[in-house]
């Protein structure tokens, strides 16, 4: 009796293993497979670090490798070649996005940014809509807005820097530059303090958002037995009636200005007021969400991390050799008004990609999913399978960049093959704001080697850690935190400096 007793245990136990151990796409056959268990797959090996346990898997398995997580079953790319084979080469086929539990079901409801739809119908016409309002000649007119921006955050570290004496902690200022530029370019408002409530609960949210949208923080995306737990799903649901509230009131507050023919133009004004733009409310708001969370987190981080290694000994180098280059082509001192026109010091432009591709502050890019049958060496890769990308990883990939762990910017002089690197991910669904971002980073940069020296910390424990992977203090997270440093800013000459800073206040004004 106790014998059948057992077996049908045993037998039901099989039986629910084999229920809760399916996966959504079947095991690619020749593809290298990751080490995984029944029901939770990899989960337990990837850990808190995505692309670092990737990075160690594909050292044993070949750059390209399928890794079941719960119930899903990805395809990981981790060279720069691989990258380029899926992402670029099958770009087609790699059109769409998958839709995650977490984010897609509870924190997103109706309202999904572009970055995380699938392909269709709707997906099309929003990024096409946000692709043209973000074209060279459409940022070229935005211009204005960084001058004033980066103006009022170089103004804010003038006045804390207590001539070069004081080691400060450019974080805040930096986060209300993104979040002022984001907000005006799609709303025509800006905040005016860096404490002000809606700046903190936007970048609160967004912050939360982020790791809501982490693909090593939801479990309960890939094992759908651990959505009988309800706290992550309801935190999810607070921080989605958060995001509604602010979203609600600026775009009311963009309709109230219109109505009252007092609106600055803006990305939104500009739809809402055309009536052959093709976009329901729903879509205007998914518009409205993308610019705030895409810029919010990725433009700051960049600035933050270059400043950080231009703090350190070899920072100054690059300083200087950037200092020397810009007043090359700018003798007469207008580099500071110029650069919001042209980008004419190549050792610049060099320095931000380099500065791109050394931290990839989306360490695993935004996940694809596929819509057409792939072959990748002699596997068939069928439709509808997930595939991610380990940036970081191609980032420093040694047979694509000589000495990938050294900061060397001389890397991007003259020309360069192919993509420079994968910070803006690649094909299809790359970023569509990263001209708009390059301009950014490259005026910031400008203006700061010009106005100041940028030193190193007088409390040593302070400064900035020059590792790209462990300078990120939320690995966790969709995009880098920067780890809190601090540094010091010493005005080359205060008199220019001045002068600078009240001509762009100047056109503020007149703006
Ligand atoms: C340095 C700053 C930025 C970085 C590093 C960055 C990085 C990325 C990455 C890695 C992707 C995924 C690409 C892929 O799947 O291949 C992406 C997508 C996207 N980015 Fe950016 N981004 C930045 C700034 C911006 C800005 C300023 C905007 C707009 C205001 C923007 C708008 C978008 C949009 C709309 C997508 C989704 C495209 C799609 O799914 O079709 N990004 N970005």
């Amino acid at each position: 009796m106790m014998i059948f007793v057992l077996l049908g245990v045993v037998a039901v136990l099989i039986f629910l293993v084999k229920i809760f151990d399916t996966t959504d796409i079947p095991k690619i056959h020749g593809l290298p497979e990751a080490p995984n268990w029944p029901v939770f797959g990899s989960l337990f090996q990837l850990g808190e670090n995505h692309s670092k346990s990737l990075s160690k898997l594909a050292k044993k398995l070949g750059p390209v490798f399928q890794i079941r997580m719960g119930n899903r079953r990805i395809v990981v790319a981790n060279s720069y070649d691989s990258i380029k084979y899926f992402w670029v080469k099958n770009q087609a086929a790699l059109i769409s996005r998958p839709a995650l539990h977490t984010f897609h079901n509870v924190v997103s409801s109706e309202v999904l940014s572009i970055g995380t739809s699938p392909w269709d119908e709707s997906c099309k016409q929003r990024r096409k809509a946000a692709a043209t309002a973000l074209n060279k000649p459409a940022v070229q007119t935005y211009m204005p807005i960084i001058d004033h921006e980066s103006y009022i955050a170089i103004n804010e570290i003038l006045h804390e820097c207590q001539d070069g004496k004081a080691d400060i902690n450019i974080i805040p200022h930096l986060q209300r530059f993104a979040l002022n530029t984001s907000l005006t370019l799609n709303y025509g408002t800006r905040i005016a303090s860096s404490d002000d409530a809606l700046l903190k609960e936007i970048v609160t949210v967004e912050g939360a958002v982020a790791q809501l949208r982490s693909a090593s923080n939801n479990w309960q995306d890939y094992v759908p037995l651990l959505r009988i737990f309800p706290a992550r799903s309801n935190e999810a649901a607070t921080i989605r009636q958060r995001r509604d509230r602010y979203l609600v009131r600026l775009l009311n507050g963009l309709k109230k200005d219109i109505a009252n023919g007092v609106d600055k133009p803006c990305i939104t004004g500009n739809i809402l007021k055309d009536p052959s733009a093709k976009l329901n409310e729903t879509e205007i708001r998914s518009i409205c969400l993308t610019m705030i969370s895409a810029a919010l987190e990725t433009v700051p981080a960049n600035i933050i991390l270059g400043i950080g290694y231009l703090s350190s000994p070899h920072g100054q180098e690059i300083q200087e050799r950037a200092y020397r280059e810009i007043l090359d082509v700018y003798p007469n001192g207008d580099a500071w008004d110029r650069c919001l026109d042209e980008e004419q010091v190549p050792y610049v432009t060099a320095l931000y990609k380099e500065i791109l591709r050394y931290y990839t502050v989306h360490h695993m890019s935004l996940p694809r999913r596929s819509v057409q049958e792939i072959e990748y060496e002699g596997s068939r890769i069928p439709a509808g399978t997930s595939f991610y990308m380990n940036a970081f990883a191609g980032d420093y990939d040694e047979n694509h960049f000589e000495d990938p762990y050294q900061f060397n910017p001389d890397r991007y002089l003259g020309d360069v093959d192919g993509t420079p690197h994968y910070a803006y991910g690649a094909g299809t669904r790359m970023c569509i704001g990263a001209h708009l971002a390059n301009r950014e980073l490259y005026t910031f940069l400008v203006r700061l080697i010009i106005g100041f020296r940028i030193l190193g910390p007088l409390n040593k424990e302070d400064a900035a850690i020059l590792d790209g992977m462990e300078i990120n203090a939320r690995p966790t997270g969709l995009v880098v935190q920067p780890k809190m440093f601090k540094c010091r800013f010493e005005p080359r000459n205060l008199e220019d400096l001045k002068r600078w800073i009240d001509g762009s206040k100047q056109r503020a004004e007149h703006h």
